[in-house]
């Protein structure tokens, strides 16, 4: 991964000094889970949808309810099948998002640290990249999700990121509403089990 991203970066200046005349959009690297400008297939639209939020519970504990690949439950999707190994690099899982259709992500990454933070990243499987949203709101043409806790120096208190980079067709979903009120469903759950006795700043998106 570490040396494609280097690849890439060496790569790309050299192909655009060398076709001058088609510095385009297209000369871009195709999008990925990597920050950086990208092109998304014909026809889609990069967006750009981050949510934060600051948890009052411990990195560990929201990690025994979210960090598990998986586990899908935590954000009320019913997980169809799996393949791979859990929490490990090309694991992936299938679910239901409504009338047949199906969504497939793969585990690119997966990281948890001794003080129970913990990053995975992870992206709509390419085969098939397009998936139609049922309901007629658009086409998803491949996303790549990071969800990340970290423990902050507050023994109670993690800070939580959740963000999305999508090529799409149309307006498929409303990632940041969701990913809030996933959010917001994961503190219930432990509120219900007395783990937290933190402060929340409520989740909050940036959608671009
Ligand atoms: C996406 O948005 C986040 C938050 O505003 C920003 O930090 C990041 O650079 C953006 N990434 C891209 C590729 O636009
Ligand atoms: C998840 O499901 C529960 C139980 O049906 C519901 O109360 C909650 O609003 C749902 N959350 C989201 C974000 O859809």
């Amino acid at each position: 991964m570490v040396h494609n991203i280097l690849a890439t970066a060496l790569a790309l200046p050299l192909l655009v000094a060398s076709l001058p005349s088609i510095v385009s959009r297209s000369s871009l690297p195709p999008c990925s889970n990597v920050d950086r400008p990208c092109s998304c297939p014909a026809g889609a639209t990069f967006r750009n949808i981050t949510t934060y939020a600051t948890i009052g519970a411990t990195a560990n504990d929201i990690g025994d309810l979210t960090n598990n690949f998986f586990e899908t439950t935590w954000f009320n999707l019913t997980l169809l099948s799996t393949t791979g190994i859990y929490n490990e690099y090309g694991a992936t899982r299938t679910f239901s998002i409504g009338d047949s259709a199906t969504l497939t992500e793969e585990l690119i990454e997966s990281e948890t640290y001794h003080d129970g933070s913990f990053i995975q990243r992870y992206r709509q499987n390419p085969d098939p990249p397009e998936v139609e949203k049922p309901g007629g709101g658009g086409t998803f043409d491949g996303y790549w999700e990071t969800f990340s806790v970290q423990q902050t120096s507050v023994s109670d208190e993690s800070t939580v990121i959740y963000a999305a980079y999508r090529c799409d067709i149309g307006d498929p979903f409303d990632t940041a509403g969701f990913h809030q009120g996933v959010i917001n469903d994961a503190i219930s759950v432990l509120t219900s089990e007395g783990l937290l006795t933190g402060t929340n700043v409520a989740p909050y998106s940036t959608n671009s």
